[in-house]
């Protein structure tokens, strides 16, 4: 039986006291907490096992160099990738999408070629397209949603054309919490040939995501969302996209010998396989050992019980609204059910600025995240023009919290109505 009860006692800071009250977080969109296995991995790690990898034939050097090589496949073995060379580490999602963008955009975009990517990009899945699209001279089409807050699968389908080349997107909306239907749109990419880039920032913490079953081409993901340390993320990139790549940041570590002719002023370079010829420089060693413990702790908890606990929350919370004839105060930008998404439920109160909100959230020690969420054009399609409170569940939410949040949206709410 999961118990988040149980979890808890593994997050000691989840017990701490914020302005005289218990402490409620629902930031966990944002970034998760880590639980004391984390943070003693790590710790360990700089006590006993720290040297630089990949440099050293002393035993310190070894041992982080065997300890990361472990992460890689434990990540591997996580979302079902073939081989540890389909798992390159970058510092988050962000650079995760803009290594592919630039090692492989550059390389297999042009003038007249496609990229497709919807409303609902953070805007690391966005920025980086429009950036590639006017070094390349390819153009970036945005696919629209549905009155509904979810994907128009028409409007996508309509979109991609034989001009397609990639289809980046979104698994789990930041915003809305919209779990979009990768089956579909991997099957309208493949009757064009185009590649899929799934962010995953949302999914892989929450519920199982596996590469091979999805058939995406690329996966990204952060390690800090998902009870890991911060600066360490993940790209999946398959074998066939890989070859496909070239590198982007180069330099000592990439490679595995560098030739300088004097006579022609030119370098000779030999790469070394991937995902060490895209990790160049000193990578997160302690970071990619703290994310292989968080990967361990999620997998002996179940990704599907996580996922299962965090639907049955966002229901609840829907639910309570509902008793509380709150349904009327409360704009949730996106569908207000809790059919297809995850734990995340962004909103505004009446006419509440949503700072204000979260600020007077925050004085009863609930921490939430407002304004536009890195997501603005979503939010200002949604009418959201000032952005919106984004209160968003995990494995160590429990219905209390639940409860405690719809309370003080109540007393918000009739302050408001009080004019206060
Ligand atoms: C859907 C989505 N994509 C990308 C990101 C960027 O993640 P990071 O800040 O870890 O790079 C986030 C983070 O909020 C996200 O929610």
């Amino acid at each position: 039986m999961f118990d988040p009860y149980e979890v808890r006692r593994d997050f000691p800071i989840l017990s701490l006291m914020v302005n005289g009250k218990k402490l409620v977080y629902l930031d966990n969109a944002a970034t998760s907490q880590r639980p004391v296995q984390v943070i003693e991995a790590i710790r360990n790690f700089y006590l006993k096992y720290n040297a630089n990898i990949h440099r050293g034939m002393h035993a310190l050097s070894q041992e982080a160099s065997r300890l990361y090589e472990e992460a890689h496949d434990t990540v591997a073995g996580f979302i079902g990738a073939e081989s540890t060379e389909e798992t390159v580490f970058v510092r988050n999602t962000t650079e995760a999408i803009s290594l592919v963008a630039y090692a492989w955009g550059l390389r297999n975009l042009e003038k007249g070629d496609e990229v497709v990517v919807t409303i609902m990009e953070h805007h690391s899945n966005l920025l980086p397209w429009f950036k590639v699209a006017e070094l390349t001279g390819a153009r970036v089409k945005v696919v629209d949603i549905n009155d509904s807050g979810f994907l128009n699968y028409e409007a996508l389908g309509e979109a991609i054309t034989e001009k397609t080349k990639l289809i980046a997107v979104s698994h789990v909306s930041n915003v809305t919490g919209v779990v979009n239907d990768v089956g579909r749109i991997v099957r309208a990419a493949r009757s064009v040939g185009a590649k899929v880039l799934l962010d995953g920032a949302q999914s892989v913490p929450h519920m199982p995501v596996n590469v091979r079953e999805l058939s995406v081409d690329f996966l990204a993901f952060s390690g800090h969302k998902m009870l890991g340390p911060t600066g360490i993320g993940v790209l999946y990139a398959s074998k066939d996209a890989l070859e496909e790549m070239s590198s982007f940041i180069v330099g000592g570590g990439s490679v595995k010998a560098v030739h300088y002719d004097a006579s022609t002023g030119k370098l000779r370079v030999e790469w070394l396989k991937s995902p060490w010829r895209f990790e160049a420089g000193t990578p997160n060693i302690a970071g990619g050992v703290g994310l292989a413990e968080a990967i361990r702790y999620l997998e002996r908890l179940g990704l599907n019980n996580i996922w299962s606990h965090e639907r049955m929350l966002v229901q609840y919370f829907f639910k309570r609204i509902k008793e509380e004839g709150l349904s009327g105060e409360i704009n949730v930008a996106g569908p207000s059910s809790a059919e297809r998404r995850g734990g995340i439920v962004s909103f505004t109160l009446g006419k509440m600025d949503p700072h204000a909100t979260a600020l007077l959230l925050g004085e009863d020690g609930i921490a939430v995240r407002s304004g536009f969420l890195c997501a603005q054009p979503l939010l200002e399609r949604l009418g959201f023009s000032r952005g919106a409170v984004r209160a968003s569940f995990y494995l160590y939410n429990t219905r209390e919290e639940v409860d405690m949040l719809v309370n003080a949206v109540k007393r918000l709410t009739m302050r408001q109505f009080r004019g206060e």
